[in-house]
């Protein structure tokens, strides 16, 4: 009988892995595998692992690993497993129906420096469940479900970094790329500290942090006052976080906008002012109130430059992928 070939795009992301394959089916899981963390945990399981959001909701009696933590997978024997154990889950969560003499290819967008760092490490993790693979940056993979590879730039802001890629028409080099470490964790951290030093006593985890801030994070000017609940000794009360939210947001948003007016400035000078007019932001981080604006307003001094977010930032990286996985001729893909 005749192999079938599958056809898939990933995005792994630092926090969020998604897929998306031909046949029009989608999911998405945490890029992390909790471990039970003694003999008890592994009864009430019975399992050696739990994956993603399962893992997460036990994460009390787990030892929670997350592989792409700073960007790159460190390349230990547990972190490439547990990505290993991620890119499997998934893959066959979308596959139910693959055969032994059935084929997969997937084309997976990755952070700009995992892409470069870690290329070797994902075919070889990946060779017994993936037949043919493609490894190209997340900001890359955003470019290609948009369709645009005239002048613009990318800029994807996600959990653990944000990936800057200037597009000019063909496949982006090295020094179209810029990787900052602030991003999504980074602001978590940042209004984590700020919300403590005003109310010292409140209890916060960094999934409470979480929510409050893909709830109700800003950038613009203005915003209606936030106000959240949260407990002190268990007992819940509501405090004004305003402030704090706004002024930490924009510590997120100055050091993008920074970046952003490097890669205009450092651009061929003809372009320049299509590539600040065509500023396009992905990503988690994209989803920010005002986010647009702000960006658009620190590229004043610049003569100005016009940027949009992206319709769909939770699958737009890896239906890039999976368009590039159907369209890329042979010589693009590594060999297995
Ligand atoms: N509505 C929102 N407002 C602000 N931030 C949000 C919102 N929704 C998600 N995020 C943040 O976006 C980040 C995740 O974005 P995304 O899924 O693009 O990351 P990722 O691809 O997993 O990470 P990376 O690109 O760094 O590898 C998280 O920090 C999350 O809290
Ligand atoms: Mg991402």
């Amino acid at each position: 009988m005749p192999n079938n070939v599958f056809y898939a795009g990933i995005d792994l992301g630092t926090s969020r892995t998604s897929i998306a394959t031909s046949t029009g089916k989608h999911a998405s899981t945490m890029t992390c595998v909790g471990y039970p963390k003694d003999i008890i945990s592994r009864k009430r399981f019975n399992r050696d692992y739990l994956i993603g959001d399962n893992a997460l909701e036990n994460r009390l009696s787990l030892d929670m690993i997350w592989p792409l933590a700073d960007g790159v997978i460190c390349e230990d024997e547990k972190s490439l497993e547990t990505t290993r154990l991620i890119l499997k889950h998934i893959i066959a969560e979308v596959f139910p129906e693959k055969q032994e003499t059935d084929e997969i290819y997937i084309a997976i967008g990755v952070p700009a420096q995992a892409s470069i760092t870690n290329k070797k490490a994902i075919i070889e993790i990946t060779k017994d469940f993936i037949d043919k693979i493609l490894i190209v940056s997340e900001a890359f993979s955003v470019a290609y479900s948009i369709d645009r590879f005239d002048e613009c730039l990318i800029v994807d802001i996600g959990a653990g970094t944000t990936d800057l890629c200037r597009m000019h028409g063909s496949i982006p080099d090295i020094e179209d790329q810029a990787t900052l470490n602030i991003a999504g964790n980074f602001l978590d951290n940042e209004l984590m500290q700020a919300i403590l030093k005003k109310f010292p006593d409140v209890q916060l985890t960094p999934q409470i942090i979480k929510r409050i801030k893909e709830k109700h994070g800003y950038v613009a000017d203005i915003s209606a006052p936030v106000r959240v609940t949260l407990t002190k000794l268990g007992i819940p009360t509501e405090y004004d976080i305003t402030d704090i939210l706004g002024d930490c947001c924009l510590k997120l948003t100055n050091p993008i906008s920074k970046a952003i007016q490097e890669m205009v400035g450092t651009f061929d000078p003809d372009f320049q002012e299509r590539l600040r007019n065509n500023i396009v932001i992905a990503g988690g981080g994209s989803r920010l109130k005002g986010i647009d604006l702000a960006i658009e307003r620190s590229l004043c001094k610049y003569g100005g430059g016009d940027a949009t977010s992206v319709q769909d930032a939770e699958y737009c990286g890896c239906l890039g992928a999976l368009k590039m996985c159907v369209e890329m001729p042979e010589e693009y893909w590594e060999k297995i």
